[in-house]
């Protein structure tokens, strides 16, 4: 049971982020898109990316979005709920590489 309801919750992670965060993100995390350059989104399959993640760091900026000053670089997501939230954090670790 343990391990059914962990990899319906990874599902649920990528289908979460390719409908919420693949278009600057890419499907593979790796941000080589269009919107993605040009915001500047890291490789969130790169070891030393992931290094400086923590669960909380993910979960609030997402929660959150990232800002630099006053301008946005990721939107937050305020309408995820905690469970999306936690499959997200979840899917994104999973794109180490
Ligand atoms: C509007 C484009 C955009 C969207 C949509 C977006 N992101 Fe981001 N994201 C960025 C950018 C740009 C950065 C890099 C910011 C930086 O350099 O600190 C980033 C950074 C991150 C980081 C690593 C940096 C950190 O401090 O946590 C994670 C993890 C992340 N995004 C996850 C997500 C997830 C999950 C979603 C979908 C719920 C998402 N992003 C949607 C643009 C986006």
């Amino acid at each position: 049971m343990i391990c059914a309801a962990s990899l319906v919750s990874a599902s649920d992670g990528k289908s979460l982020f390719d409908t919420n965060c693949a278009k600057c993100h890419g499907t593979d995390g790796k941000g080589a898109t269009k919107m993605g350059m040009k915001a500047g989104a890291k490789d969130l399959t790169d070891a030393k990316v992931q290094a400086e993640l923590t669960d909380a760091k993910i979960s609030t900026s997402i929660k959150e979005g990232i800002k630099e000053g006053d301008k946005t670089k990721m939107k937050a997501f305020p309408d995820l709920s905690a469970d999306d939230i936690q499959a997200l954090v979840g899917y994104v670790k999973s794109l180490k590489k």
